[in-house]
């Protein structure tokens, strides 16, 4: 197609686009807050990871917590996709967008044993164990259904990511992954003492948002050796590895995104050389820039030393600046002259930590006026809450040229539907 437009978010002349579609019609034909994704560039982002491994046919196990959208679960199944599911709420999505459960794999810290039966009548992929309490659990649910668990051990290979505290996974004081010479003993234990698992990998996950692109490729000899310390002990021959997610995206101006091509090239020759399949679990770098938040404003309200723009979103439909500090940029839905200044973006929430941005220098818009907040398609729905008895924003996917509702507003009797008033007829007094 000569001159295709790059898909995602552009301006046409002043008014800024998803894939074509004006955003300011979105906002009237589904109102505001709303979430619009991009369908060409969710493609376009899960190619761009899976390229640089190609050559080894990896399992690209999209990490569903970044985004769950029934319809983005769909669309990235159609391209491919594997699914890393961290509960029993998240493999109910996977198997209601029609995807095989063996292409889910079940990760976390806190699996229950209702959630091990569920993902093993289903007949996940394998389970990603993070302690020997859960590897026993699952070995006792596995023998009630007669069945054999595939299992990775996840272990921690206590290295540095340098991204924020909150999302560090894989140092000794995080709650993830078993230290190797614990794991090397549960190994052997599943190996010798628990013929309901089948020892079929290894796992290593240590953060999300790393952008310092030597981290990953310095674990990958601690893990090799790891694997080879297993297969030697335990005899048992490993198929995968599962070296995670956590690529970083350009949330900033001047950032750039995680160059994976080094990492790929220390671990490719090591994954062949054992015969080991690769899966990764990407999310952010999938999702993350596929998405933004549609937002109006309500006030402009002149402060002494800024001014406070106060959106119709909150950090109800985006809690990350609230709880990482985290840096999404705000840019006016339509350019036109404005003034600027000093500004904190906000929202309607009563929380002084109810901020999109603060003390941004940027243009001030005016009342009635749209603002986006981009790279919000990763983190952003899946983490909303009701706070302050705020519906959940509705979200929409623009794919093939056209808007597709993907998830409805929420309304006021969804949100209430499930309290009652004890003695109560009906659960409740007025309308
Ligand atoms: N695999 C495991 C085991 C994980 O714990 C995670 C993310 C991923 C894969 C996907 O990581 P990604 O590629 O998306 O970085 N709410 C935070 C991020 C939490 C990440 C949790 N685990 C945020 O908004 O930045």
């Amino acid at each position: 197609m000569p001159n295709a437009p790059k898909p995602g978010f552009s301006y046409d002349g002043k008014t800024l686009t998803a894939d074509g579609l004006p955003l300011p019609k979105l906002a009237e034909r589904f109102g505001t807050p709303l979430y619009v994704y991009s369908g060409p560039l969710l493609r376009e982002n899960f190619h761009r990871v899976r390229r640089p491994f190609a050559s080894a046919d990896p399992m690209v196990a999209y990490s569903v917590k970044a985004n769950s959208n029934l319809a983005v679960l769909d669309l990235l199944h159609r391209e491919g996709a594997w699914f890393d599911i961290v509960s029993g709420g998240e493999l109910k999505r996977v198997l209601k967008a029609g995807i095989p459960a063996e292409r889910a794999i079940f990760a976390g810290v806190g699996k229950s044993a209702e959630e091990m039966r569920a993902a093993l009548r289903a007949g996940v992929m394998e389970f990603n164990l993070e302690s020997e309490q859960e590897a026993e659990r699952l070995a006792d649910v596995a023998r009630s259904l007669r069945r054999r668990a595939d299992v990775a051990i996840r272990i921690n290979p206590n290295v540095d990511a340098r991204t924020h505290k909150y999302i560090t996974t894989g140092k000794t004081e995080n709650k993830f992954g078993v230290p190797l010479k614990r794991a090397l003993r549960l190994a052997r234990r599943i190996a010798e003492e628990m013929p309901a698992l089948n020892l079929a990998g290894v796992h290593c996950h240590i953060g999300s948002q790393i952008l310092d692109s030597s981290i990953h490729p310095n674990v990958v000899a601690a893990v090799m050796a790891f694997v080879d310390e297993v297969e030697r002990e335990t005899g048992a021959k490993l198929e995968t590895l599962n070296f995670g997610g956590g690529y970083g995206i350009a949330y900033e101006r001047g950032q750039k995104p995680l160059d994976l091509r080094p990492f790929a090239r220390a671990l490719l020759p090591e994954l062949k050389r054992r015969g080991l399949r690769l899966i990764l679990e990407p999310g952010r770098s999938i999702a993350a820039a596929a998405g933004l938040l549609l937002s109006r404003v309500e006030y402009v309200k002149p402060g002494d030393a800024k001014t406070f723009v106060i959106l119709d979103a909150s950090m109800t439909e985006l809690l990350r600046p609230a709880l990482y500090r985290a840096h999404h940029e705000i840019l006016p839905v339509e350019k036109r002259a404005m003034p600027s200044g000093l500004v904190d973006f906000v929202g309607p929430v009563c929380e002084t930590g109810d901020f999109l941005a603060l003390d941004r220098e940027s243009f001030i818009p005016s009342e009635g006026g749209l603002v986006a907040v981009m790279d919000a398609g990763a983190y952003g729905f899946v983490m909303a809450s009701n706070y302050n008895t705020r519906p959940m924003a509705a979200e929409v996917l623009v794919d093939g040229g056209e808007a597709h509702l993907v998830r409805k507003r929420q309304t006021l009797n969804d949100l209430l539907r499930l309290e009652s008033i004890p003695g109560v007829r009906d659960g409740a007094k007025g309308a």
